[in-house]
Formats: structure tokens, sequence, C-alpha cells
């Protein structure tokens, strides 16, 4: 659907979606029409160079061709039939998937939430089924973010945050220790809890990668103390990392891991993958959802997954992240600069990271903030070239000198 279709203009469609839509934050002065590559289209044909990138979603860049065309091919064929009917895109996604990052077994969901919830419940249920209703806590980091479903806000360690604030009384079952901290989650690792949840990278709260030594002391803990270990690669999965996924970049596998964002290619997709035995927990009946692995969704996320392999997108990552942290530690009013991969946060020593944000919009350059007001986050399409970090930090020089005081 394009502008003409609508009979409307700009100001008059702003306009009504202000009138009927709610909205989650104040949204750049654009429409967005068109997306190719690195690059998304307003109303009027300007292009605007996107790291924000559906916000970690569009990994092999906007319209990819191979996405767009599995998903062409599907829609046509059988846009949806109900997880009672077996579908070839599913089943080749999860054959894909699994063989790809060496798991046995995918549920699929709609969105990162709601693979959080699926890992949630399974391991509450593999935490009773083995040692009985008092086993079922969950230990989760500080600064965590896991979703906005009762369940996962819960998990999220936030607890002073607009995220959290509100909400309560929260879903019990849920202990926060410090992240990067081994000691605080073993002294938090008591006898009720039967797993612990960590992001390898930390994103929303603010671009925190793991120590490898942290992960792989949490490895080392799950096994002694038989809990599971869960990790939330909703953001960093599927190449961000310079990996497939995070836990590879650190050699340190989970029992549990979630994923959606860059694995549909902009379709909503999410997944939880485990090991056969694990994902027997959940006998018929125990889980299930309407959606989750819809056929064009599957057919959107096979196409991509290639993509990344077939034009090693995560090596990119690797290279591109690392020139572009070097580069943006040559901006005025750095503290530091974080990240992994293509994952990159950078902190100023004020808080002008919203107001980055919207002026860079201005400017035709798009990047993410966090829940930190100091921190941007700069999560771009894994296709992101070292010639457009060289465009995206000069964008953000100017303008940062524009701002700062
Ligand atoms: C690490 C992490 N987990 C979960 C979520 C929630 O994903 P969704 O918005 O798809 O429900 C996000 C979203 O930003 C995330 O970054």
């Amino acid at each position: 659907m394009n502008m003409k279709d609508t009979g409307m203009n700009k100001a008059e469609l702003i306009e009504t979606a202000k009138k009927y839509m709610n909205e989650q934050f104040p949204r750049f002065d654009f429409i967005a029409e068109k997306a190719k590559g690195m690059y998304i289209y307003d109303e009027e044909g300007h292009a605007y160079l996107d790291f924000l990138g559906g916000i970690a979603v569009n990994a092999a860049g906007h319209c990819n061709e191979r996405v767009s065309k599995y998903v062409k091919q599907q829609v046509d064929e059988m846009v949806h039939s109900s997880n009672y009917c077996f579908t070839i895109p599913q089943i080749m996604l999860a054959k894909l998937i699994c063989e790809t990052i060496g798991m046995e077994k995918i549920q699929f969901q709609n969105c990162g939430a709601e693979a959080n919830e699926a890992a949630i419940k399974l391991a509450r249920k593999y935490g009773v089924d083995n040692y009985g209703p008092e086993r079922y806590k969950i230990v989760t980091a500080l600064n965590s973010f896991h979703g906005r479903t009762l369940g996962t806000l819960a998990a999220t360690g936030q607890p002073d945050s607009a995220i959290q604030k509100g909400f309560a009384p929260f879903t019990p079952g849920f202990k926060y220790a410090e992240f990067n901290n081994l000691e605080a989650f073993k002294e938090a690792a008591t006898d009720d809890v039967i797993a612990i949840m960590v992001e390898p990278v930390q994103g929303e709260g603010g671009v925190f990668p793991a120590d490898k030594e942290f992960l792989e002391g949490l490895r080392k803990l799950c096994d002694e103390k038989n809990m599971l270990l869960i990790f939330d690669e909703v953001q960093t999965g599927w190449g961000r990392t310079g990996e497939l996924m995070a836990y590879m970049t650190y050699g340190v596998k989970p029992d549990i891991v979630t994923m959606a964002k860059a694995m549909g290619g902009g379709l909503p997709i999410g997944a939880m993958c485990t090991s056969e035995k694990l994902m027997n927990t959940f006998g018929p009946g125990a889980h299930g959802t309407t959606f989750g692995g819809n056929p064009v969704a599957c057919a959107a996320a096979y196409a991509q997954i290639e993509e990344l392999l077939e034009k090693k997108l995560s090596e990119n990552a690797k290279e591109v992240g690392a020139y572009f942290r070097e580069k943006a530690l040559t901006l005025p009013h750095v503290k530091e600069v974080r990240g992994l991969g293509l994952i990159t946060g950078i902190e100023f020593d004020q808080n002008i990271a919203n107001e980055l944000k919207y002026t860079c919009a201005e400017k035709k350059y798009l990047l993410m903030t966090a829940v930190r007001p100091a921190v941007v986050r700069l999560v771009p399409p894994l296709i992101a070239s070292k010639e457009d970090c060289d465009k995206a930090i000069e964008i953000m020089r100017e303008t940062i000198l524009e701002i700062a005081k």
C-alpha cells in the first residue's frame, strides 16, 4: 500500500495515526514507504541510512531479494493452515536451524517475548517434573531485557524502569543477580532455582557484552547444580555477534536458546531450541500457538538464514563491527564504546542519546537508543560496509557537536 492508495497526504496520515494508534514512543517525522539494503526511503523518496535495522531485525538487508522471492511464492501457495498440518516451510526451517546451530528440537513462536515465555515454561515444568513443586525459580540478570509479556517482564531485571513500573504484582519465581558477577549468580542459585537465563550481550540495557569467564562460570555452575542454562539470543542471534549465535562466539553452549528478530527477515517469528530430551518435557497439550511457525514467516526465515550463511554475513559483522567501534572512539564526548560484531553501544559523557536519535533522523541517519539516556545502540543490517560506517560516524560527529553542551 502506498500513499496514493490512501487518498491522504503525509500530514493527514500522521494525524490519522495519532488519532487511532497507541504509540510506544515518539516516531520519526517521516513515513517509511520503501526500503532496500541499508536504506529506508520516505514518502518523498529521501534515503535514510539505517543503523537501527528494524531494531536488529533486517539482518540480510531490507527487501533482500531471496527473502522477498520466498515470501511471494509462499503467499501464493498457502498463507496459513494451522499447526495440525505439516507444512514444507516449517519442516525445512526446523531442519536448517537445528542442524546449523547444533540443537535437536525447535518450538516455533511469534516473537522474542513468546520465545522466552516458552523457555521459562519449559524450565519450570522440567524443574517441577524432575525435582518437585518447589523447584521452579529462575535467576536472571539485573539490567536485562527479556520482553514485555507478564512472564518476561518479571524476568527482566530492571525494577525501577518504565518497562516495569505500574505492572506489579509480577509473576513470581524470578530472582535477579548482577550481570558479569559470577559470585552473585552463585549466591542466588539456591535449591529452589531450576535455571539461569541471560543475554550473552545485554542489548536494551545499554549493550554490555558478557565476559567469557562469566558465561563459562555459569555453564559450570548449572552443570554442578543440575540447573538449565538459558541464553536469550533474541537480539544477538543469527550472525550479529560475529558467529551465527553468540554462544558460538563465546564457546559456551546453553541448554535452551531463544531467538527472534534477525531470524525472520522482517516477518514476525521466534523460536526456542533445545535438546530432544528437554523438549520432551512438554508433553502433548502442554504448550502451543496458533500462528507460531506460520508458513509465510517460516519461508521468510528460511530464505533469511540461507542468505546469512551463503553471504557469510556473520563474518562481515565481525569485521565491520570492529571497524565501526574503532571509529566511534574518535567521536566527541564519548565515554565508552562497547559491543561485539554489529551490536555497538556508544556511551557519552552526557545524556544526549534521545536528542541524537531524533536529530540524526532529520539528517537521514537512523540509530537506536537503549534504556540508559547516555547510550546509543547501533544494530544495522549485517550487510553494512565500512563506507556505511564512515558515513554514519560523520553524521553522528556533526550532530554531537551541535547538541552537546
Ligand atoms: C534480548 C531480548 N529479548 C526479548 C526481546 C523481546 O522481543 P519481542 O519484542 O520480539 O517480543 C527483545 C526485544 O528487544 C530483546 O532484545
